[in-house]
């Protein structure tokens, strides 16, 4: 098989990806070469279990990557700045694939969400197109949940009001919302044993310990436990987070939509909040359509988009067992719940969906581009 380089492999999204190919036998197609940003010279590992893993690569050495057909990285967009121009400008004219946003909205460069845009991907191929960038997370999950009414040109604009797990934020994010969890239970802990003892005075207890400086906020900038903070991302200066500009830029372009004054770009905005949630983001979307298509209709097309994407009946019943973070955490599955016609007019539907954000968020459609490339 070919030889594919593998850079970041050993972090968190790195290691999903990582994960994910054992379990569907990707290695087997091909010869991994694995680098490092630090540790060159060490044993590599041997995720097809070949029994002959070979020596960790220098991940700035451009004469081993550029004689790789094929590079994968998960190092994050600082090695993508530094290392995939330099990369081009020596000629090197391998694919790509590229689990940051650096080169995302490039005109050379395609989003890759194969279940949605398989037919963009291919088209890219054909044409000489050569990096292909993982998207948003929450704009991945959005569209594995609801491309079939994206696809089949029914929306004439969304919003997504977003609940984002820490997980985007990276491992540390994730270690320090537990932190603060076991923290704000250590204050009250003598109290909530206790059945008896007062709820005012429990609350008041975890209020201070938020506000005061016990609690490590240092990844957040703000307690985020028993809290929220609606800001993701950089600061774009006309009110928009950086999060937010990104549904509409990237929804469209991964549809292959790229003029934002053509009758087919649908506009998009909201929005994007973290909450306290481990890997797995939702979105509450308000979806105008260009018709006032029945429920049963919206469901069926949306069901029927791609194998992973699952209606969730509108009942509380369904939406408590299987409309949830820690219900979806783990599985490929998008489910799509909360789908109703809104009082406020013909044609306007909601919508719930959730998406791990490690897996569609992140990892599967670089390990499917992959697939696509080597098979
Ligand atoms: N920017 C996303 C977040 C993660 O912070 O949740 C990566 O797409």
């Amino acid at each position: 098989g070919d030889q594919v380089g593998f850079v970041g492999w050993r972090g968190m999204v790195g290691s999903v990806l990582v994960q994910r190919m054992q379990e569907e036998g990707d290695f087997a197609g091909i010869d991994p070469v694995f680098f490092s940003t630090s540790s060159a010279g060490r044993t590599a590992p041997d995720p097809a279990g070949t029994g002959d893993p070979g020596v960790l690569q220098d991940a700035y050495d451009l004469e081993a990557l550029s004689r790789l057909p094929v590079v994968v990285t998960a190092q994050g967009g600082d090695y993508t700045k530094d290392v995939h121009a330099k990369l081009r400008a020596s000629g090197w004219d391998g694919l790509w694939i590229d689990a940051a946003s650096t080169l995302r909205m490039s005109e050379d460069a395609i989003i890759v969400l194969d279940p949605v845009n398989r037919d963009v991907i291919d088209r890219g191929l054909e044409r000489g197109v050569k990096d292909f960038v993982g998207g948003n997370c929450t704009v991945s999950c959005l569209l594995m949940g609801l491309g079939g009414l994206f696809r089949n040109d029914l929306v004439e604009w969304a919003t997504s009001m977003t609940y984002q797990a820490a997980s985007g934020g990276g491992a540390r994010h994730m270690r320090e919302v537990l932190q603060q969890f076991g923290d704000l239970h250590g204050a009250v802990a003598g109290e909530l044993a206790d059945p008896a003892s007062a709820i005012l005075e429990i609350d008041r207890k975890v209020l201070a310990a938020q506000r005061g400086d016990a609690l490590d906020t240092t990844m957040f900038g703000a307690p985020l436990s028993g809290s929220l903070i609606p800001w993701i991302d950089a600061d774009l200066g006309n009110g928009q987070s950086r999060e937010e500009w990104k549904a509409a830029a990237e929804t469209n372009k991964i549809l292959g939509r790229t003029d934002r004054y053509a009758q087919d770009w649908v506009p998009m905005d909201g929005l994007c909040v973290r909450i306290a949630t481990m890997r797995s983001h939702s979105q509450a979307l308000t979806i105008k359509l260009r018709e006032d298509l029945p429920v049963e209709e919206v469901e069926r097309i949306i069901d029927a988009d791609n194998e992973w994407a699952t209606v969730v009946p509108n009942t509380k019943e369904d939406t408590v067992r299987e409309l949830t973070p820690v219900a979806t955490s783990g599985t490929l599955t998008i489910p799509v719940g909360r789908i109703r016609k809104l009082s406020v007019g013909p044609g306007y539907i909601s919508a719930f969906t959730i998406g791990d954000q490690l897996l569609w968020g992140a990892a599967e459609p670089l390990r499917r581009m992959l697939r696509i490339a080597t098979g």
